[in-house]
C-alpha cells in the first residue's frame, strides 16, 4: 500500500510542472468525525474545463505521454476510504484539489514520513513559496518557507536539511497540542479563498 505522502508528492509534482510559484498543502484530521482532509492549492497555469474533465482519465495526460496516473490513482485510494476528491481550476490562475476521506478506514494508507517529504520539497524547490499545515482536532502547526528562509540566512540550502526536518518532526510529535497562536494563523489560512 502506497503511503499518502507519496501521493502528495505526485500531486505537488503536478503543481510544480504547472509552473506554480506558491503551493499550499494542508492536512487536517478530525478524530470525532473520523475525517482526514488533504488540500493542495497552487497558483500555476491551471486547466480549462476540457482539461479538467480529463484529469480523471488514466489514459489522458497533459504531458507528452500516453498515461497520466497520478490523480486517478489518488482518487481511487480516496474513494476506497469512503471519500472523494474535488478539483477546481482556472486557466492562468491556479488549481485547488481537495480530498476528504474516512480516517480510520481499513484501506486508508498511513500518512507516511511527513517531515521527510516536506523537507525534500522545500530543499529541492527553494524558489517556490511553500505553505504547509497539519492540524489534528483543530490544533496543529503552520509553516511558511519564506519565513523559515528569512530566519536562516544561508546560501547553501542543503545545510537546512537537518534543521528543517527536525522542525517538522518536532511539530509532528506534538501534533494536537499546538498553541493558540498557531491556530489563529491556521484559521486565516483556511479562510484564504481557493484561487481555483
Ligand atoms: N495542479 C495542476 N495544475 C495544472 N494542471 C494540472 C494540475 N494537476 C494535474 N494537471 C493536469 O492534469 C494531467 C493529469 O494529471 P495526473 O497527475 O493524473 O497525470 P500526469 O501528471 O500527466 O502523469 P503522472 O502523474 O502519472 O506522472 C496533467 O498532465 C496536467 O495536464
Ligand atoms: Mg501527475
Amino acid at each position: 500500500m502506497k503511503e499518502l505522502s507519496l501521493h502528495l508528492l505526485d500531486l505537488v509534482e503536478n503543481s510544480i510542472r504547472a509552473k506554480a510559484t506558491h503551493i499550499i498543502l494542508s492536512i487536517a484530521e478530525n478524530t470525532t468525525q473520523d475525517l482526514l482532509e488533504i488540500v493542495v492549492e497552487d497558483d500555476g497555469e491551471g486547466m480549462d474545463e476540457w482539461q479538467l474533465e480529463r484529469v480523471w482519465d488514466p489514459f489522458f495526460s497533459g504531458q507528452n505521454k500516453k498515461v497520466g496516473m497520478g490523480i486517478p490513482l489518488f482518487a481511487q485510494v480516496v474513494e476506497q476510504c469512503q471519500g472523494k476528491v474535488t478539483i477546481s481550476s482556472q486557466k492562468g490562475r491556479g488549481t485547488r484539489l481537495r480530498a476528504t476521506m474516512q480516517r480510520s478506514h481499513i484501506d486508508c494508507p498511513p500518512l507516511g514520513n511527513i517531515p521527510e517529504t516536506l523537507t525534500l520539497l522545500v530543499i529541492t524547490h527553494p524558489e517556490i513559496r511553500w505553505e504547509f499545515a497539519h492540524l489534528k482536532d483543530g490544533q496543529g502547526w503552520f509553516f511558511k518557507s519564506d519565513e523559515f528562509f528569512a530566519q536562516w540566512e544561508t546560501k547553501n540550502v542543503y545545510s537546512l536539511y537537518t534543521p528543517l526536518r527536525e522542525w517538522f518532526q518536532n511539530r509532528e510529535n506534538n501534533l494536537g497540542e499546538g498553541n493558540h497562536h498557531e491556530n489563529r494563523e491556521y484559521r486565516r489560512f483556511e479562510e484564504s479563498e481557493g484561487r481555483g
